[in-house]
């Protein structure tokens, strides 16, 4: 197990869909984190609660993410949000690559520049990777290995200490399908022997690796303690605060 104070983040995705049903999550995510310490816990809602959120959470530990951010930091890009207007709502974290944004076109090109731009502003990107299927060949280590790769074109080593990365078995999505512990531990390792060969043995090492896929209450505790990741990143069951809680409490007992 990793000696690191665990990372846990919960990505709302498009939830929910009203701002007093975020302000009540929040709270109640807020409440639950202030009997919690030794664990450092993330909110990502969707962009137009960034603020009402964060006025929920200003007076603890909890900080905000935002789920996605625009390469530009300022110009004629509708639809889009920079991160200048992250960083002015207190943003600290923003996650990068998710997989349903890659099913929407991002490319690891476009990813590796939002990683960049986050960066510059001084801004933690949590950066998703993570195969579609797994095939028997072990193919799928091939294809975690070049969007390592494609990042470390563009980082140097200084920079990519500074980054999350987030390993999201595209079919753990959303499906009930955990990974198992000892799948999660093989890519821990695997992902720090790439970033070895890429950069080198300290800098690999200080790079913090989240598991997310289906993570729930019943699960998180074995597979913190025996999946060598420093935390998790969560989908659907950040949407419950007690579920969410539960996560949380079970990577701190395991300390
Ligand atoms: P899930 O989502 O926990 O609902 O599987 C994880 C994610 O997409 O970040």
């Amino acid at each position: 197990m990793k000696q690191t104070v665990p990372l846990i983040v919960g990505n709302w995705k498009m939830n929910p869909t009203t701002q007093s049903d975020a302000s009540l999550l929040a709270a109640a995510v807020a409440k639950s984190q202030k009997k919690m310490s030794g664990v450092q816990v993330v909110v990502a809602p969707p962009f137009p609660y960034l603020i009402e959120v964060g006025k929920k959470i200003s007076k603890g530990s909890l900080t905000l993410a935002a789920q996605d951010v625009h390469t530009q930091p300022l110009g004629p890009f509708t639809g889009e949000v920079s991160i200048l207007q992250l960083k002015d709502m207190r943003v600290q974290y923003v996650i990068v690559g998710h997989s349903e944004r890659r099913a929407m076109g991002e490319t690891d090109e476009l990813v590796r520049e939002k990683v960049q731009v986050v960066l510059r502003h001084q801004l933690t990107p949590i950066v998703c990777i993570g195969e579609r299927e797994r095939d028997e060949q072990g193919n799928f280590f091939t294809f975690i290995e070049r969007q390592l790769r494609s990042l470390a074109e563009v980082l140097p080593a200084a920079a990519v200490k500074k980054v999350i990365i987030a390993y999201e078995p595209i079919w753990a999505i959303g499906t009930g399908n955990t990974a198992t512990v000892d799948d999660v531990k093989e890519m821990q390792l695997f992902i720090e022997t790439v970033l070895t060969k890429l950069y080198d043995r300290p800098t690999a090492k200080k790079v913090r690796v989240l598991y997310g896929g289906s993570v729930r209450p019943d699960n998180a505790g074995e597979l913190h303690q025996k999946g060598d990741m420093d935390g998790f990143l969560v989908g659907g069951a950040s949407l419950k605060a007690d579920d969410f809680a539960a996560i949380i409490k079970a990577t701190v007992v395991c300390i």
